[in-house]
Protein backbone atom coordinates (compact mmCIF):
# COMPACT_ATOMS: atom_id res chain seq x y z
CA UNK A 1 0.00 0.00 0.00
CA UNK A 2 1.05 3.57 -0.57
CA UNK A 3 1.97 5.67 2.06
CA UNK A 4 -0.12 8.20 0.25
CA UNK A 5 -3.30 6.39 0.01
CA UNK A 6 -3.19 5.07 3.55
CA UNK A 7 -2.86 9.16 4.99
CA UNK A 8 -5.43 9.42 2.78
CA UNK A 9 -7.41 7.13 4.04
CA UNK A 10 -7.26 8.60 7.62
CA UNK A 11 -7.32 11.99 6.67
CA UNK A 12 -10.49 11.60 4.96
CA UNK A 13 -12.60 9.20 7.10
CA UNK A 14 -15.46 10.74 8.20
CA UNK A 15 -16.13 8.00 11.13
CA UNK A 16 -13.95 6.91 13.64
CA UNK A 17 -13.19 3.20 12.82
CA UNK A 18 -11.84 4.54 9.54
CA UNK A 19 -9.47 6.99 11.15
CA UNK A 20 -7.88 4.13 13.10
CA UNK A 21 -7.70 1.68 9.98
CA UNK A 22 -3.80 0.28 9.71
CA UNK A 23 -1.97 0.32 6.42
CA UNK A 24 -2.63 -2.95 4.70
CA UNK A 25 0.09 -5.37 5.42
CA UNK A 26 1.51 -2.66 7.94
CA UNK A 27 4.03 -0.44 8.38
CA UNK A 28 7.16 -2.70 6.45
CA UNK A 29 4.70 -3.07 3.41
CA UNK A 30 4.34 0.28 2.89
CA UNK A 31 6.03 2.10 -0.12
CA UNK A 32 6.10 5.79 -0.89
CA UNK A 33 6.73 5.80 -4.56
CA UNK A 34 3.67 8.36 -5.12
CA UNK A 35 3.74 10.70 -2.63
CA UNK A 36 1.97 13.45 -4.51
CA UNK A 37 1.21 16.69 -4.74
CA UNK A 38 1.89 19.05 -1.09
CA UNK A 39 -2.11 19.01 0.18
CA UNK A 40 -2.56 22.45 2.40
CA UNK A 41 -4.18 22.58 5.75
CA UNK A 42 -7.52 21.87 5.86
CA UNK A 43 -9.75 20.79 8.87
CA UNK A 44 -10.55 16.85 8.08
CA UNK A 45 -14.37 15.55 8.21
CA UNK A 46 -15.41 14.36 11.51
CA UNK A 47 -18.94 12.29 11.99
CA UNK A 48 -21.75 14.43 13.36
CA UNK A 49 -20.70 12.87 16.39
CA UNK A 50 -17.39 14.19 16.44
CA UNK A 51 -17.46 17.76 15.69
CA UNK A 52 -15.87 20.38 17.38
CA UNK A 53 -18.35 21.95 20.14
CA UNK A 54 -18.67 25.81 19.90
CA UNK A 55 -16.86 27.64 22.47
CA UNK A 56 -19.62 28.04 25.43
CA UNK A 57 -20.41 24.84 25.33
CA UNK A 58 -16.64 23.32 25.97
CA UNK A 59 -15.79 22.15 29.91
CA UNK A 60 -12.64 23.43 31.37
CA UNK A 61 -9.92 20.80 31.64
CA UNK A 62 -10.39 19.74 35.39
CA UNK A 63 -8.29 20.94 38.30
CA UNK A 64 -5.77 18.40 39.57
CA UNK A 65 -7.70 18.79 42.67
CA UNK A 66 -10.27 17.37 42.36
CA UNK A 67 -9.14 14.06 40.54
CA UNK A 68 -10.46 12.47 43.81
CA UNK A 69 -13.63 12.62 41.42
CA UNK A 70 -14.39 10.28 38.91
CA UNK A 71 -16.26 12.59 36.51
CA UNK A 72 -13.53 15.04 36.77
CA UNK A 73 -10.75 11.72 36.16
CA UNK A 74 -12.99 10.73 32.67
CA UNK A 75 -13.26 14.52 31.64
CA UNK A 76 -9.23 14.36 31.43
CA UNK A 77 -8.85 11.51 30.09
CA UNK A 78 -11.79 12.80 27.14
CA UNK A 79 -9.64 15.68 26.46
CA UNK A 80 -6.26 13.60 26.36
CA UNK A 81 -8.48 10.97 24.26
CA UNK A 82 -9.36 13.89 21.79
CA UNK A 83 -5.68 15.25 21.52
CA UNK A 84 -4.66 11.81 20.20
CA UNK A 85 -7.40 11.67 17.73
CA UNK A 86 -6.29 15.46 16.62
CA UNK A 87 -2.80 14.05 16.64
CA UNK A 88 -3.02 11.40 14.22
CA UNK A 89 -5.36 13.47 11.46
CA UNK A 90 -2.72 15.79 11.93
CA UNK A 91 0.36 12.91 11.47
CA UNK A 92 -1.75 12.26 8.38
CA UNK A 93 -1.90 15.60 7.33
CA UNK A 94 1.93 16.07 7.58
CA UNK A 95 1.98 12.91 5.47
CA UNK A 96 -0.08 14.69 2.52
CA UNK A 97 1.54 18.20 2.64
CA UNK A 98 5.14 16.91 2.74
CA UNK A 99 5.64 14.76 0.05
CA UNK A 100 9.19 16.13 -1.09
CA UNK A 101 10.21 15.42 2.55
CA UNK A 102 13.28 12.99 3.06
CA UNK A 103 12.09 9.17 2.98
CA UNK A 104 13.44 8.46 6.80
CA UNK A 105 11.26 11.51 7.89
CA UNK A 106 7.84 10.27 5.78
CA UNK A 107 8.67 6.70 7.38
CA UNK A 108 8.95 7.81 10.70
CA UNK A 109 5.76 10.08 10.84
CA UNK A 110 3.77 7.03 9.78
CA UNK A 111 4.87 5.06 12.40
CA UNK A 112 4.29 7.62 15.44
CA UNK A 113 0.70 8.01 13.41
CA UNK A 114 0.39 4.05 14.00
CA UNK A 115 1.50 4.89 17.73
CA UNK A 116 -1.16 7.61 17.63
CA UNK A 117 -4.16 5.69 16.91
CA UNK A 118 -3.09 3.21 19.58
CA UNK A 119 -2.76 5.90 22.05
CA UNK A 120 -6.01 7.17 21.02
CA UNK A 121 -7.91 3.13 21.17
CA UNK A 122 -6.30 2.99 24.78
CA UNK A 123 -8.01 5.73 26.16
CA UNK A 124 -10.99 5.38 24.59
CA UNK A 125 -11.15 1.51 25.79
CA UNK A 126 -10.05 3.49 29.50
CA UNK A 127 -12.99 5.72 28.89
CA UNK A 128 -15.61 3.01 27.75
CA UNK A 129 -14.38 1.17 30.93
CA UNK A 130 -15.51 3.86 33.07
CA UNK A 131 -18.60 4.19 31.36
CA UNK A 132 -18.54 6.75 28.98
CA UNK A 133 -18.31 6.77 25.25
CA UNK A 134 -15.54 8.90 23.68
CA UNK A 135 -17.56 12.01 21.78
CA UNK A 136 -20.04 12.03 24.44
CA UNK A 137 -18.12 15.47 26.08
CA UNK A 138 -18.04 18.39 23.85
CA UNK A 139 -14.56 18.08 21.55
CA UNK A 140 -12.43 21.27 20.73
CA UNK A 141 -10.07 21.93 17.90
CA UNK A 142 -6.97 22.83 19.84
CA UNK A 143 -3.75 21.01 17.65
CA UNK A 144 -6.12 21.78 14.42
CA UNK A 145 -5.76 25.86 14.84
CA UNK A 146 -1.96 25.58 14.51
CA UNK A 147 -2.49 24.07 11.09
CA UNK A 148 -2.68 27.03 8.93
CA UNK A 149 0.51 28.03 10.41
CA UNK A 150 2.68 24.92 9.28
CA UNK A 151 4.08 25.76 6.21
CA UNK A 152 7.33 22.96 5.92
CA UNK A 153 8.97 19.77 7.56
CA UNK A 154 10.58 22.45 9.90
CA UNK A 155 7.60 24.07 11.50
CA UNK A 156 5.91 20.79 11.51
CA UNK A 157 8.54 19.32 13.84
CA UNK A 158 9.09 22.56 15.95
CA UNK A 159 4.61 22.40 16.64
CA UNK A 160 3.96 19.18 16.59
CA UNK A 161 6.75 17.06 18.19
CA UNK A 162 8.59 19.32 19.48
CA UNK A 163 5.78 21.67 21.99
CA UNK A 164 2.64 19.89 21.42
CA UNK A 165 4.20 16.23 22.58
CA UNK A 166 7.78 17.98 24.35
CA UNK A 167 4.80 18.96 26.90
CA UNK A 168 3.15 15.70 27.11
CA UNK A 169 6.98 14.61 28.71
CA UNK A 170 5.79 17.26 31.69
CA UNK A 171 1.89 16.28 31.63
CA UNK A 172 1.92 12.50 31.31
CA UNK A 173 3.83 11.60 34.09
CA UNK A 174 2.29 14.49 36.33
CA UNK A 175 -1.42 12.85 35.46
CA UNK A 176 0.35 9.22 35.92
CA UNK A 177 1.39 10.57 39.46
CA UNK A 178 -2.17 12.61 40.09
CA UNK A 179 -4.00 9.04 38.98
CA UNK A 180 -2.05 7.10 41.32
CA UNK A 181 -2.71 8.84 43.94
CA UNK A 182 -6.52 8.59 44.03
CA UNK A 183 -5.75 5.20 43.65
CA UNK A 184 -6.71 5.02 40.24
CA UNK A 185 -4.07 2.47 38.79
CA UNK A 186 -5.49 1.92 35.30
CA UNK A 187 -5.32 4.99 34.42
CA UNK A 188 -2.01 6.04 35.89
CA UNK A 189 -0.35 2.87 34.25
CA UNK A 190 -2.35 4.27 30.74
CA UNK A 191 -0.32 7.91 31.62
CA UNK A 192 2.82 6.06 32.00
CA UNK A 193 2.70 4.47 28.70
CA UNK A 194 1.85 7.29 26.76
CA UNK A 195 4.92 9.19 28.43
CA UNK A 196 7.19 6.36 27.49
CA UNK A 197 5.88 6.20 23.68
CA UNK A 198 6.15 10.58 23.47
CA UNK A 199 10.09 10.38 24.16
CA UNK A 200 10.27 8.42 21.27
CA UNK A 201 7.98 10.97 19.15
CA UNK A 202 9.94 14.02 20.40
CA UNK A 203 13.16 11.97 19.72
CA UNK A 204 12.41 11.95 16.36
CA UNK A 205 11.35 15.65 16.21
CA UNK A 206 14.88 16.40 17.93
CA UNK A 207 16.56 14.61 15.33
CA UNK A 208 14.87 15.85 12.88
CA UNK A 209 15.17 19.52 14.45
CA UNK A 210 19.38 18.86 14.01
CA UNK A 211 19.27 17.04 10.76
CA UNK A 212 17.80 20.73 9.63
CA UNK A 213 19.87 23.17 11.93
CA UNK A 214 21.97 25.44 9.98
CA UNK A 215 25.85 26.04 10.84
CA UNK A 216 26.18 28.55 13.72
CA UNK A 217 22.46 28.36 15.24
CA UNK A 218 21.67 27.32 18.50
CA UNK A 219 19.03 24.61 18.99
CA UNK A 220 17.16 26.33 20.78
CA UNK A 221 17.16 29.60 18.85
CA UNK A 222 15.83 27.29 15.23
CA UNK A 223 13.28 25.79 17.49
CA UNK A 224 11.82 29.31 18.79
CA UNK A 225 11.88 30.71 15.63
CA UNK A 226 9.43 28.00 13.87
CA UNK A 227 6.86 28.05 16.74
CA UNK A 228 3.74 29.09 15.53
CA UNK A 229 2.48 32.47 16.95
CA UNK A 230 -0.24 30.93 19.40
CA UNK A 231 1.94 27.65 20.55
CA UNK A 232 5.42 29.94 21.77
CA UNK A 233 7.96 27.17 23.27
CA UNK A 234 5.96 27.90 27.10
CA UNK A 235 3.29 25.50 25.37
CA UNK A 236 6.10 22.59 25.22
CA UNK A 237 5.89 22.69 29.57
CA UNK A 238 4.01 21.24 32.07
CA UNK A 239 3.48 22.14 35.74
CA UNK A 240 6.35 19.66 36.06
CA UNK A 241 9.59 20.01 34.42
CA UNK A 242 11.06 16.61 33.72
CA UNK A 243 14.36 17.18 32.31
CA UNK A 244 15.75 13.62 32.36
CA UNK A 245 12.85 13.01 29.64
CA UNK A 246 14.21 16.09 27.77
CA UNK A 247 17.63 14.43 27.34
CA UNK A 248 16.15 10.74 26.58
CA UNK A 249 14.09 12.67 24.16
CA UNK A 250 17.81 13.79 22.25
CA UNK A 251 17.22 17.49 23.47
CA UNK A 252 20.82 18.81 24.70
CA UNK A 253 21.61 20.89 28.19
CA UNK A 254 21.69 23.96 26.02
CA UNK A 255 18.25 23.25 24.71
CA UNK A 256 16.72 22.55 27.95
CA UNK A 257 18.50 25.06 29.60
CA UNK A 258 16.93 28.08 27.11
CA UNK A 259 13.52 26.26 27.69
CA UNK A 260 13.37 26.77 31.02
CA UNK A 261 14.75 30.11 30.83
CA UNK A 262 11.92 30.94 28.52
CA UNK A 263 9.22 30.09 31.05
CA UNK A 264 11.27 31.86 34.01
CA UNK A 265 10.66 35.45 30.92
CA UNK A 266 7.43 34.14 29.86
FE1 LIG B 1 -0.04 10.03 21.52
FE1 LIG C 1 2.80 11.41 20.38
Amino acid sequence: MELREWAMRVFCADCLEEKLVAPIGGLQELTDHQPGAPMGWRQPPRAATLKIAPKHQRKKFPHPSSLDRQDMRVRSLHAFANHELMALEMMAWALLAFPAADKPFRKGLAKILLDEQRHFRLYAQRLAAMGVQFGELPLNDHFWRAGANIADPLDWICTMHLTFEQSNLDHAPYYAKRFREVDDFESSQLMQQIFEDEIHHVRFGSCWLKHYQPPDTPLFELFASHCTLTNPPSRAMGAEFQEQARRDAGLDDEFIRSLRAWQSVG
